[in-house]
């Protein structure tokens, strides 16, 4: 091992882990040596109507590409979560819910409830004229019924598409048209913290522009005012009250669309990232067991949104495919206090936590005291995905949170990976804070330099995936082009995460985060192309860039370079004003934290925007600005650095 800390695998969980140090080693060779056999005998992990006999068909061609696993064989995912669990399992909690108010009741719902309400939803939503290939959106809070929507989808073949609670009516809008959905699952309003976030309303406003929607199903939540559209609206409960409870899942292909989800590239319009039935089942299921070792009877808490990939793999999916009890939290992590979900972890014994950096950096600046109050006796091992995690934020978790005794894994995927592909495994893999250590099984990342080359040994450059693994995307909803384009055309015959990384003289990884115009704020995706265009909307706005900065607690922040039309006047309402239509156009999630106005922009003579420059000043880090003769206007820059924006 190198120099860097490294914090041995405690012995105790090596002994009694799935995969130990060996074991991994083995497991991962085989693999690689022989991915046939190894998936082959891996994707028997589920249940299959119809078994597989072809294991893998894929092809990553510069201009043609597809991918295909397990492709003869039949299945259903919401048979996967529920049914299958039935003979032993009925009366076990399937979903803990723990409501935004601890002094709301919490619900535990068994495999046997879940079944039972799925299957009426199911029935309900074939009443409204949804059938298998049909899209539904779902813009919810943190309720079961989110997950009971999106399994109502998977056993009837219908394909949801879940949109975060978060983003506006028109975000809304352009994913419900994009998808082309028949049906709108919402609820009146969402808790988050106390406040209530008026779903329906904004489902109501984003339907008007939506000729494909017939009707909109909504949970009763909070009880609070909403418009009613008679003929159009209806409310869960009754769909509920009028549907049988026997509705046998649909048998689908391996291969048959289970979900799209919209993600943020670095041109303005989201992509719809399909994931199709079942290797993303195998891929979920196998990293939710293997990754967070999960054991019979532990609960796993994942406190991620269902409207990220996040939720839809290690809240729903993957848990579930495994018998596991799930927690869903619908609230945030310092309401009522900072001691929230350290109390949640006590009141349901949770046994894995799984979070984001940005969450334990917020809760790490409220010191030890909100957390030394509980107990947290019942964890036993934490994770952390959405960006790097600091190694200050690292060893905080590991001594204060898990007091020293559970083992982190610091999970590296994207909503594209449909799971986890780089990570610890908590009884095989030493950990080094910051580090997202070791590929999956099957999975084989390689560095390669701008020309595409590899680079081998202890290096850093640009973080590709050599070959296919089970839970990959298989297009882009609509625009198989922009998926071989996106993902496919830079490095031919490798998939292209957008990441940098560096790897270490221990075959570690670390992800050094995007290398393209993708920001991570808080663990959210977002494409500085989308902020711009909200930007130029506002009419005195004539031009905008959007870079990323570090930020203490966010990771990155949101640094926007505007400038206004001729003879317009640079006042803090108007800076908030453009803050605001961010807010408006995308989601409060896309403020941006800082407006400069400017009055040129550094560009090439061939009228390109150079970013890197942009960066540099918004980063404070003026020491490497490049060369700056080739700008069309080389002031620009010397103007820009006078006024940039101060961050504290
Ligand atoms: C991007 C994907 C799928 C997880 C939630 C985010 C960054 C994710 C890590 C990690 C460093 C990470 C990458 C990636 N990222 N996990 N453990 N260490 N960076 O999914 O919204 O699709 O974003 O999140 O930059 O490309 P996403």
């Amino acid at each position: 091992m190198s120099q860097v800390e490294t914090y041995p695998v405690p012995q105790q969980i090596a002994d009694n882990a799935w995969v130990d140090e060996p074991k991994y080693n083995k497991m991962y060779q085989q693999s690689i040596d022989d991915p046939e056999g190894f998936w082959a005998e891996h994707g028997k992990r589920i249940h299959w109507f119809k078994p597989f006999t072809q294991v893998k068909d894929v092809h990553f061609g510069a201009d043609d590409v597809h991918i295909r696993w397990f492709y003869d064989g039949t299945t259903n995912a919401a048979y996967n979560c529920i049914d299958q669990h039935l003979p032993h399992k009925k009366d076990d909690t399937a979903i803990i819910w723990e409501p935004d108010d601890p002094r709301e009741n919490a619900r535990h719902i068994s495999f046997g409830e879940l079944h039972e309400e799925v299957s009426r939803l199911a029935n309900g939503l074939k009443a409204l004229g949804v059938g298998k290939g049909d899209r539904v959106s779902i813009y919810m809070p943190m309720i079961p019924e989110a997950a009971t929507a999106m399994l109502a989808c998977a056993r009837i073949g219908a394909v949801h598409s879940v949109v975060f609670g978060g983003f506006s009516p028109d975000s809304l809008a352009s994913r419900i048209q994009d998808a082309e959905a028949k049906v709108v699952i919402t609820a009146d309003e969402g808790l988050r913290g106390g406040r209530k976030i008026p779903l329906k309303q904004n489902t109501d406003e984003a339907v008007a522009n939506c000729p494909s929607v017939q009707a909109v199903v909504t949970v009763k939540r909070t009880g609070g005012g909403i418009q009613w559209h008679d003929g159009r609206d209806h409310w869960y409960h009754e769909v509920l009250e009028k549907a049988s409870s026997d509705c046998p899942a649909e048998e689908m292909s391996a291969e048959d669309p289970l979900f799209i989800l919209y993600t943020s590239g670095s041109t303005g319009k989201p992509k719809g990232v399909l994931h199709t039935t079942g290797g993303y089942l195998v891929h979920t299921s196998m990293t939710h067991q293997y990754v967070f070792d999960y054991h019979d009877g532990e609960v796993f808490w994942c406190t991620a949104d269902v409207g990220w990939i996040t939720g839809h793999s290690y809240i729903v999916y993957g848990p579930l495919a495994n018998g596991a009890t799930t927690v869903i939290f619908e609230g945030v992590p310092n309401y009522p206090n900072a001691s929230r979900h350290w109390e949640v972890i006590d009141k349901h014994k949770v046994n894995i936590y799984y979070t984001a950096p940005t969450a334990i950096r917020a809760l790490m600046r409220e010191g030890n005291g909100p957390v030394e109050k509980t107990s947290r006796d019942s964890l036993r091992i934490l994770g952390t995905v959405g960006e790097p995690i600091n190694p200050e934020a690292w060893r905080w978790y590991h001594e204060v949170i898990g007091k020293g005794k559970c083992p982190i894994v610091d999970t590296w995927w994207q909503t594209e990976t449909g799971g986890i592909l780089i990570t610890p495994l908590p009884g095989a893999t030493p950990a080094k804070p910051g580090s997202a250590t070791l590929p999956f099984f099957g999975v084989k990342p390689v560095l390669v330099d701008n020309e595409g080359n590899h680079l081998e040994g202890a290096t850093h450059g640009n973080l590709c995936i050599a070959d296919s693994w089970p839970g990959q995307m298989r297009t882009i909803h609509g625009d198989h082009e922009r998926f071989v384009q996106t993902y496919f055309s830079m490095y031919p015959g490798r998939y292209f995460t957008g990441d940098g990384a560096r790897r270490d003289e221990d075959g570690y990884f670390w992800i050094t985060g995007r290398v393209d115009d993708v920001l991570n704020v808080s663990g959210h995706r977002m494409g500085t192309a989308e902020i711009e265009s909200a930007l130029v909307l506002h009419d005195k706005v004539a031009e905008a860039a959007v870079v990323g900065y570090p930020h203490d607690l966010k990771g990155q922040g949101i640094y926007a370079y505007v400038i206004l039309n001729a003879g317009e006047e640079e006042t803090e309402a108007l800076r908030k004003e453009l803050v605001d239509i961010c807010k408006k156009e995308i989601g409060p999630i896309a403020k941006p934290d800082l407006v400069q106005f400017a009055s040129g922009l550094p560009k090439t003579r061939s009228g390109k925007i150079m970013r890197r420059i942009l960066r540099k000043i918004a980063e404070d880090d003026y020491s490497s600005l490049g060369d700056t003769s080739t700008l069309a206007d080389p002031g620009v820059v010397d103007d820009l650095i006078e006024n940039r924006q101060n961050r504290s």
